[in-house]
């Protein structure tokens, strides 16, 4: 594959951004998320993991069940700031986290 091929198209990551991180020993996708940014994308790594996935497997000889995928956190899906204000029975995590912040002329305190 021709090194300067973009895996992450959101962050535009290339292959051998990637192999480079790879060689320094990073072995998950969230070695490399946590170097390169791959993976932190709007898509949250639903189009890349699987390539990084592969580029790790032809790297290091893992096989593609040892390769975890990568750590997704709350939320997965877009989520309107709207609907995270307003919608407590959905989110209400994220509601009760919001109710604690203090506004002063519009910014947090
Ligand atoms: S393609 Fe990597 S985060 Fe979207």
């Amino acid at each position: 594959m021709d090194k300067s091929v973009i895996v992450c198209r959101c962050e535009e990551i290339s292959y051998e951004e990637i192999e480079e991180v790879i060689n320094q020993g990073g072995r998950t996708f969230d070695d490399i998320k946590r170097i390169t940014r791959c993976g932190m994308g709007a898509c949250q790594s639903k189009i890349c993991s699987k390539l990084v996935a592969e580029v790790i497997h032809k790297q290091t000889g893992l096989s593609m069940e040892q390769i975890y995928p990568p750590r997704f956190r709350m939320p997965i899906s877009p989520v309107s700031l709207e609907a995270l204000a307003t919608d407590s029975q959905q989110f209400s995590t994220v509601k009760s986290v919001l109710d604690e912040i203090e506004l002063t002329d519009g910014k947090v305190k």
